[in-house]
């Protein structure tokens, strides 16, 4: 009879979440192993600083970055449609402005992922930007989202444990050698574990965001020009995040007050209904936000290859990080291609060892 195969999935971001999860519904015998868990907060735990909205920043001939952002979409409309208020998954229109635009951002590669778009016409546009469009889109509560995953995750029969792994060797070695496959969502960390070695990953790129307090706020608004990232994404709970910077290798947990400030004017001057029009002393500032997005030289790294434990067995290792600032909107669909590695290989290895057991069965 077959064993039902045992996965040790390391990390519990959106990323691991999503992965043990779609691993549980193909019938695995899943762990995750994390040092950090939805309710904590560490700079070292990017998934619950995110925005986090859809609005893919996957490149024109990019066709795997766009599959996972466009599978992922169906997947959050969805939820949107069934689970809005446990998930946190909100559907809002979305308003995204450029200026000195890119050609791929003269033509989207994802106008027909999401529902409603529209270019935006001369007159439509505030001044300052050179072209835009309207679309509908979908805004994740972080906190809300992550626990609701981790909640589908332990109903289906996942199970947890909290822990530090430094060494690969320290997620294959149980006392009963039954560990057949790990997956490694562990984020900006992924490569600093032993073992794990990969000369794409960059140093992490740090985004300084402002919270605030403002219910009547329930649109996306994104500008672009070639300095500047700004955004305003609302979440389910009243707040709204207004965003944001990109700061390579700057791994400081400290708020800015400079950035907190050049923010929140770049933010009432793009969305001035912030406070009717009143500039950003009547902004309701709850905090500040400081995360650290797992960049990766190439794009995420989606791939297995097959490893030995210190006891000489063959375990199966497949890799799912590395998704800089689209790490919720590739969620599902990056998940589904790391789980369609995953069962092909496994077989893969399951039907060399049966070989084997069918020889010395025969001698
Ligand atoms: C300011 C900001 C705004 C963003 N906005 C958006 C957005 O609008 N849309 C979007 O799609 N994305 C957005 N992102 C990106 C998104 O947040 C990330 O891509 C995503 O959270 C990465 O998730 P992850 O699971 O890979 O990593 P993490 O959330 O960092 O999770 C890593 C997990 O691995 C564990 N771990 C790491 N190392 C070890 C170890 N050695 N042993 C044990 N456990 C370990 C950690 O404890 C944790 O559980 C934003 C990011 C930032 C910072
Ligand atoms: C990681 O584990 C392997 C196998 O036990 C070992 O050979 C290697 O030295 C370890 N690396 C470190 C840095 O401890
Ligand atoms: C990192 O960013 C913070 C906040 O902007 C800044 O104060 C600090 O000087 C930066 N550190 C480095 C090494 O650039």
């Amino acid at each position: 009879m077959k064993r039902v195969p045992k996965v040790h999935v390391i990390g519990a971001g959106v990323i691991g979440l999503t992965t043990a999860t779609l691993l549980l519904i193909e019938g695995y015998d899943v762990t995750i192993l994390a040092k950090h868990f939805p309710g904590d907060m560490s700079i070292d735990y990017t998934s619950p600083w995110a925005g986090a909205r859809w609005k893919t920043l996957a490149p024109n001939d990019d066709a795997r970055l766009q599959r996972y952002d466009a599978d992922s979409f169906k997947i959050f409309w969805e939820l949107a449609k069934c689970r809005a208020d446990e998930t946190g998954i909100m559907v809002i229109p979305a308003f995204d402005y450029y200026k000195d635009p890119t050609a791929d951002q003269r033509n989207p590669w994802w106008k027909k992922v999401v529902p409603g778009f529209r270019k935006l016409s001369r007159k439509e546009l505030p001044k300052d930007v050179d072209i835009g469009y309207t679309f509908t889109t979908v805004a994740i509560t972080p906190e809300r989202y992550l626990r609701w995953l981790q909640s589908q995750f332990v109903a289906l029969g996942g199970k947890r444990k909290h822990v530090e792994i430094s060494n690969l060797t320290d997620a294959m070695d149980d006392p009963q050698n039954t560990v057949d496959i790990i997956v490694n969502c562990a984020g900006m960390h992924a490569a600093g574990i032993q073992g794990v070695n990969d000369p794409h990953i960059n140093k992490p790129v740090r985004g300084q965001n402002v919270v605030v307090r403002a219910k009547h706020i329930r649109k996306t608004i994104s500008v672009k020009t070639k300095q500047e990232y700004t955004y305003v994404i609302p979440r389910a709970d009243g707040t709204v995040i207004l965003g944001t910077t990109k700061d390579e290798g700057n791994r400081s947990a400290e708020p800015d007050p400079a950035i907190a400030k050049d923010i929140m004017e770049r933010a009432c001057k793009h969305c001035p209904e912030l406070t009717n029009g009143k500039g950003i002393e009547r902004l309701d500032v709850v905090g500040d936000i400081i995360g650290l997005r797992p960049k990766r030289n190439g794009g995420p790294r989606v791939e297995t290859e097959v490893k030995v434990s210190p006891s000489g067995k063959p375990i199966l290792v497949a890799h799912n990080y590395g998704h800089d600032g689209s790490g919720y909107q590739a969620s599902w669909g990056s998940a589904k291609h790391a789980v369609k590695l995953i069962k092909e290989h496994h077989e893969t290895l399951r039907a060399q060892s049966s070989k084997i057991q069918e020889l010395l069965s025969r001698l």
